[in-house]
């Protein structure tokens, strides 16, 4: 029993806000399809507790055979003892293989169509709920529920019947000695139910410190770079981590002692209500108002009943934590997936057309406000502007991460949302700010983009377009492995990656978000030469700081917070001595400088 109530202990009692009665319902649908294993779990459970509460009867009649010599009752008995002992052993053994089976299927379904869903929840959630969190409810919280969904509920239910029914045989066995026991096991629970909000809040303190070390633990681990180019921090850090230990160490001594107590003190009161029977009872039977048998029978209930009555105080608690556990997981699952609206299958052309636009993470907090522009087809147009001006954000609304507020956006004359997802963004070619590569080799990275070509028709590809020398250069050409993110290669080389896998697609639109920004001057000129050529025919969206990348453009588009302010070619924009110039007196001048 001490497993199970330190895990129940473990649990926080948490405020809920859905009503019991729809989290009871879409918990049954949950559990739909274990339906016939949870309908035989609870016949075993009662069958089991039917046993449970004979075991004692069956003590007394064998009790009171030994009293009066009944030689052939006493075979009989024994017989049937051995019956029920044997029986009750199978429907256990059955049980405790049933229960963490249920358990574990359920989990597994949970977590995979939650990682499903998460997968195609629309963007600004991600913005909203920090990842550990989402983490947390695909992992911790589908554990707390596996657990007390299959086992629990149905525990719950037969500690329920059996206490019921001790004390209902109890009663007609004995109204006196029922009384006793039912005393006891009042103030039992009060005990439990004190006990357990005590250890509920050390348990509280012990989670939050070791929660303190785990986030110590992963920022220290992550900025380990930093932490050693700032010598002094990294002792400061060494200090803090022994300062959190201890307190981690201190709570867990604190818990382990109140969850100590509660054993003996549980021990004490029932050796108490032992006493009571046997001084009471053995009266009783003195007067001949009860039997030797009734009261071996009583010793027996009163040892059955405590564990179950514990359990169901304490469980009370976590059960609560279930629910929550619930609540947040059902919350996960309803969270509006990537608008699926627009089924119109084109073939992109490539103009695009913002008609005042108004747009921001926050609706509140407006980045593009009333924004309209237009790019024709088969134009290079560059966008320009201070850091934070909504350049990246006007890319992510032609990709359709997010949708305007207010506005629309035009491709082909077609507006955004009546084209499929899918379709819009196989024939835009993105090659984003920061690169995202995953884990596996360098082709791997290549492949995720044009899954159905052939490894030699990707290099084949890669040669005519002129990248191949570039991505040859990695330590192991396209064998060399990608480590979490690409943490084993430099900027630049990731955007090389990058390039050359929204080059291969062959795009309508190709995108570049400051995507040459990491890489140095003699390759930048040569995957610029690179880029010239894969412009034509398309149209093409470069956001750059640099001079020489600018000069790519047809025209330049001057973005200031969330407006354009200036637009039109280089020179026109030079000439006109605007933002456009400043910037570049500034800025470009100053890179020429170096
Ligand atoms: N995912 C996001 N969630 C919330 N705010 C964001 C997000 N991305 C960008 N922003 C905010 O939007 C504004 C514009 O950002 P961005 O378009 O990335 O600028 P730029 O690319 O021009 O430097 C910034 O103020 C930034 O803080
Ligand atoms: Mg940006």
């Amino acid at each position: 029993m001490g497993y199970h109530i330190v895990r129940y202990l473990q649990k926080e009692k948490e405020k809920r806000k859905l009503p019991f009665k729809y989290l009871f319902k879409r918990t049954l649908i949950l559990l739909s399809p274990f339906k016939y294993s949870l309908i035989l779990l609870l016949v075993l459970s009662i069958v089991g507790i039917c046993l449970n509460l004979v075991i004692p009867y069956i003590i007394k009649l064998f009790v009171d055979a030994i009293v009066i010599g009944d030689i052939n009752s006493l075979v009989n008995l024994a017989i049937i003892f051995i019956v029920v002992a044997t029986v009750g052993l199978a429907v256990n053994y059955t049980r405790s293989y049933l229960v963490p089976l249920i358990g574990q299927k359920l989990m597994l379904n949970l977590r995979n169509s939650l990682y499903r869903h998460v997968l195609t929840i629309k963007l600004d959630y991600f913005s909203r709920i920090p990842t550990g969190k989402i983490v947390a409810r695909i992992m911790n919280d589908v554990d707390s529920i596996g657990e007390i969904l299959a086992s629990g509920a149905i525990d719950v239910l037969s500690d329920f019947i059996f206490i019921a029914g001790a004390m209902f045989i109890m009663f007609s066995l004995s109204v006196e000695l029922a009384l006793i026991v039912t005393i006891t096991v009042l103030i039992v629970v009060i005990i439990a139910y004190i006990w357990g909000e005590r250890a509920r809040e050390v348990y509280r303190k012990v989670r939050e410190s070791v929660a303190e070390v785990t986030s110590k633990i992963e920022q220290d681990v992550s900025g380990a770079l930093l932490l050693h180019t700032f010598i002094h921090r990294r002792a400061d850090s060494v200090m803090e981590f022994q300062r959190l230990s201890k307190k981690t160490l201190t709570s867990s001594i604190s818990a382990a002692k109140i969850v100590g107590s509660m054993g003996p003190l549980i021990r004490l009161i029932e050796a108490l209500c032992y006493i009571l029977i046997l001084w009471y009872g053995s009266h009783l039977v003195g007067v001949e108002k009860i039997t030797i048998g009734t009261l071996s029978a009583f010793y027996g209930y009163v040892g059955m009943l405590f564990r179950p009555l514990i359990m169901l105080t304490i469980f009370y608690g976590s059960f609560q934590s279930a629910l929550a556990s619930l609540e947040r997981i059902f919350d996960l699952l309803d969270t509006e997936v990537e608008a699926r609206r627009g089924d119109r299958r084109i073939k992109v052309r490539g103009s695009i057309v913002f008609e005042d636009v108004t747009f921001g993470y926050d609706p509140d907090n407006p980045v593009l406000k009333s924004l309209s522009f237009k790019i024709n087809s088969g134009e290079v147009v560059a966008i320009v502007g201070p850091t934070g001006s909504g350049k990246t954000t006007i890319v992510n609304l032609i990709l359709r991460l997010y949708e305007p507020q207010k506005g629309r956006i035009l491709i082909d004359g077609i507006d955004l949302r009546e084209i499929e997802l899918r379709c819009l963004r196989e024939q835009i070619g993105l090659i984003p700010q920061e690169p995202v590569l995953f884990s596996g080799t360098v082709m791997d990275n290549l492949r995720i983009a044009i899954p159905h070509m052939s490894i030699g028709e990707i290099k084949e590809r890669l040669r005519k377009l002129g990248l191949e020398e570039f991505l040859l250069k990695l330590p192991q050409g396209y064998d060399t492995r990608v480590v979490e993110g690409g943490k084993n290669l430099s900027v630049g080389q990731r955007q090389i990656i990058s390039i050359a896998r929204a080059l291969l697609t062959d795009p309508s639109i190709l995108i570049l978000d400051e995507a040459l920004s990491s890489i140095d001057p003699i390759s930048e000129f040569m995957i610029q030469e690179v880029l010239k050529r894969s412009l034509q025919n398309r149209t093409c969206i470069v956001i750059a700081h640099r001079l020489s990348t600018l000069r790519l453009a047809d025209r330049i588009l001057v973005v200031v917070d969330g407006r354009v302010v200036e637009e039109g070619p280089h020179e026109e924009l030079i000439k006109k001595r605007g933002v456009y110039s400043r910037l570049y007196e500034t800025h470009f001048a100053l890179a020429r400088a170096q």
